[in-house]
């Protein structure tokens, strides 16, 4: 339990002071971590009122339900919050002074379903951000102006530890370790949904978390093609998947999918098979430290993470089988640090930095999700983005060593990364939404950070873009 107590002046009269505080369908004009607020039952302000509130928790948005167990006028009011994650209770208490009113907030939040390791590392951001919603409730009764404008956080004087706090960027980043998928696994239901005949043709399913995806697609009955750019590589996962699933339906075909030449070929095979597919898994990806090319000229984060996955999914729009396709589209929480910038895909512009080069490939991966959404509806395939989640895999050590170690003992294993895939692409309830971006069987916001959503008309010039650079391989 973490217990906050904090109390400020207001120049307000008691009376308008306590009628403000104590109807919560204003709370999300001064916390910050409060992203809406609806009052639910009629009347005035009293006893038995209750507020659906939806929380700001870095990626998620947690609902809570309040409740008014006692109103005593300008006096004192209690409120009783309920919530998935966290359970409250708030006291506010108002005092007349000389200059106007003294508010006395006191607030108990109750856990329920972390362990206590989370709890520790949630304790000090949580106070902070309880502290933060004091102060939003002194700027906005003092009439001032400093309520957390994201759009200048930068320059308000306000530190980036305290903007992150404000918007429970930490706690909701450790949603993406092994903690999170913890704590996220316990709302799940089981699911027994097989793959049984279903063609699944996923990418880099020889390493990390697309091998992990691959087992339990295997296990899952599917009929699976890999694409890997290793044979030798793909023909030991092979026999080991098939030795762990006694599913013999697995096979592989070779592309370096950085190369749009070798993708027009696998394209060509998959074609030629005359088989249609079920679930497209674009799971290959890297994030390389240096700016090079590829041998077509490409710089190689964006053609391995974005120009790739855009040209393989496109010559297999019509591949899909009519009763209806999946395409699940590996993305990444480092998208949430930057926008796309349509006018420098290719890293040119500004020094060359590995991670976010990534991150703009990988956001713009989210970007297109969302078009082929719109575009293959009537196609019946529904297509989603997601994030794994923090995973030790080989590419994440190679990648980003000093991060490896620094939060080694809270990385996901490949298997806890994997299963969002496998989920979206096997499960009735991922069948029924598309376009969205998700972490843990739950859908997500995807812009959080001032800065990094972008126009439709950037959606538009960007896929304009990639189409340019792949039309000539076309007709070669
Ligand atoms: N690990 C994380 O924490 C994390 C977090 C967010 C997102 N992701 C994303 O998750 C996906 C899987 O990553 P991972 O961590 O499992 O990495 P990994 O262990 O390095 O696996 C990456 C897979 O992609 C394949 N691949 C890479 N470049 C390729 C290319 N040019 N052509 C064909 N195949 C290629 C690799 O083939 P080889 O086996 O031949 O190397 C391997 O099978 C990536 O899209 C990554 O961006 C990972």
């Amino acid at each position: 339990m973490i217990k906050l107590n904090e109390f400020i002046h207001v120049p307000n009269a008691l009376e308008a002071a306590f009628t403000y505080t104590s109807d919560f369908s204003n709370i999300k004009d001064w916390d910050p971590g409060v992203a809406v607020s609806q009052k639910r039952s009629k009347g005035g302000t009293q006893v038995g009122s209750t507020y659906d509130l939806t929380l700001r928790f870095g990626p998620f948005r947690p609902k809570m339900k309040y409740t008014i167990t006692a109103y005593i006028p300008f006096s004192k009011v209690i409120l009783k919050g309920r919530g998935d994650s966290f359970s409250a209770v708030d006291t506010i208490s108002f005092f007349k002074t000389p200059t106007g009113t003294r508010i006395d907030y006191e607030a108990q939040i109750f856990f329920s379903g972390f362990s206590k390791r989370t709890e520790k590392l949630l304790t000090p951001v949580l106070k902070n951000t309880g502290r933060k919603a004091i102060q939003g409730l002194e700027a906005k009764l003092s009439g001032e102006n400093r309520i957390y404008k994201q759009s200048s956080w930068f320059f308000s004087g306000s530190t980036l530890f305290d903007y992150i706090a404000d918007h429970m960027i930490l706690p909701g980043m450790l949603m993406f370790s092994n903690l999170g998928y913890s704590f996220s696994k316990r709302f799940w239901a089981k699911n027994h949904e097989t793959l049984f005949g279903q063609k699944v043709v996923i990418t880099g399913g020889t390493s990390g978390i697309g091998k992990a995806a691959a087992i339990k697609l295997a296990e899952k009955k599917a009929c699976l093609t890999i694409i890997a750019r290793n044979r030798k590589k793909a023909e030991r996962v092979r026999q080991q998947i098939i030795e762990k699933t006694g599913n013999p339906h697995v096979d592989f075909l070779i592309a370096d999918l950085s190369r749009m030449e070798d993708i027009k070929h696998v394209v060509k095979k998959l074609r030629d098979s005359k088989k249609t597919i079920d679930v497209l898994i674009n799971n290959a990806g890297a994030l390389f430290n240096e700016r090079k090319e590829t041998v077509e000229g490409f710089e190689q984060t964006f053609a391995t993470d974005l120009l790739g996955v855009f040209y393989l999914t496109e010559l297999l729009k019509d591949c899909f089988a009519s009763t209806g396709g999946r395409i699940v589209n590996v993305s990444s929480g480092g998208m949430y640090t930057q926008g796309i910038f349509v006018d420098d895909l290719q890293n040119k512009a500004v020094p060359y930095a590995g991670a976010k080069a990534y991150a703009r490939a990988k956001r713009g991966i989210v970007i297109l999700t969302r078009l082929w959404a719109q575009q293959m509806h009537h196609l019946n395939v529904t297509v989603h983005s997601m994030h794994p989640g923090w995973v030790d895999t080989p590419g994440i050590e190679t990648a980003l060593p000093g991060f490896h170690s620094l939060v080694n003992s809270v990385l996901r294993t490949p298997d806890q990364g994997a299963d969002t895939i496998v989920w979206l692409a096997a499960s009735k309830e991922a069948g029924e939404s598309t376009g969205r971006f998700w972490l843990d069987r739950r859908p997500h916001e995807t812009v959080l950070f001032p800065k990094t959503g972008e126009s439709e008309e950037a959606r538009q010039v960007l896929w304009e873009k990639l189409n340019r650079l792949t039309r000539p391989f076309e007709t070669a």
